[in-house]
């Protein structure tokens, strides 16, 4: 779909100068090269619109916000969302779920005790972690990550020590090379949350409807705060019955009926997720 939205690095370097201010100037000669690149980025983010947690769905000049909001109550109706489940780390942490997003998870996995939740993108398995706690007993979570890089990362480190590791199947493969046949059909809940590109984007919502089962949930993470899955979804939705959960960065694809699941199996088998 649309790669012309990939940003170059000349577009990348151009949108920083366009972020160039006397305050940039200032952090350079107090804190240095690093930060003042942080700054320049934040700033960056802010005039585009995601870089602001909580308010960046209602913010004026955000007018790339196309799938439809809704509150969670509407979506699941028989959830109680008046108390929030038990969860285990829940401070924010970067790249992670909100704590409220992970209480709508925890919420969703009590509902349909599922067998099996798939999420992509482990990182350090805060999420997994989570969704262990409130699988039932027979249920598993299978969470995809590349390979950890000695020194670098240490995937899912939030559930080594944990006895719920025992619930998480970890799969060292990245999204587009995941021989994913022998999941078909299997999840009741998908939870992506790994790519950033079109490109890899495309290959994860692929996976996510080969894997989710008919009568299913697919999650997406990271919709209105980063500007691949943002773009890519705001596409997906026109074909699909996408929500964005409000006040969250969630959107949420409940698969309820078979000719919305029959054309999500088009979509994956044909190798386009997003129609011209
Ligand atoms: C935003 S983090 C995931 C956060 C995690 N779900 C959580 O809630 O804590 C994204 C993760 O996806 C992984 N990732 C990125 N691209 C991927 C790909 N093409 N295949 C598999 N994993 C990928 C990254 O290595 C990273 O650990």
């Amino acid at each position: 779909m649309d790669d012309d939205r990939h940003v170059s690095t000349l577009s990348r370097a151009l949108r920083g100068l366009a972020a160039l201010n006397l305050n940039a100037l200032r952090v350079f000669l107090t804190s240095g090269p690093a930060s003042a690149a942080q700054y320049v980025t934040y700033t960056h983010r802010m005039y585009t619109g995601f870089g602001l947690p909580w308010l960046w769905s209602g913010l004026p000049w955000r007018n790339d916000l196309t799938v439809p909001r809704i509150p969670v109550q509407q979506l699941f109706p028989e959830i109680d969302f008046t108390h929030s489940p038990a969860l285990l780390h829940p401070f924010p942490r970067t790249l992670s779920t909100h704590p409220h997003e992970l209480m709508i998870l925890a919420h969703v996995v009590n509902s349909l005790k599922p067998k099996r939740v798939v999420e992509f993108g482990t990182a350090e398995g805060r999420t997994a972690l989570n969704i262990a706690l409130h699988l039932p007993e027979d249920g598993e979570v299978v969470t995809l990550d590349f390979p950890p890089i000695p020194g670098q990362n240490e995937v899912g480190f939030y559930y080594w020590d944990q006895p719920l590791k025992s619930k998480i199947k970890q799969i060292f493969d990245g999204v587009d090379t995941w021989d994913s046949t022998p999941y078909h059909a299997s999840a009741e809940i998908v939870f992506c949350d790994a790519c950033d590109q079109p490109q890899g984007l495309a290959a994860e919502t692929a996976q996510a409807f080969k894997v989710v089962k008919p009568g299913g949930v697919i999650f997406r993470h990271d919709y209105s705060s980063a500007q691949g899955p943002t773009h890519f979804w705001n596409a997906l939705a026109k074909e699909l019955p996408v929500k964005h959960l409000e006040g969250t960065t969630l959107l949420c694809l409940r698969v309820q009926d078979q000719s919305t699941y029959d054309k999500m199996q088009k979509m994956a088998a044909s190798g386009r997720v997003i129609p011209a």
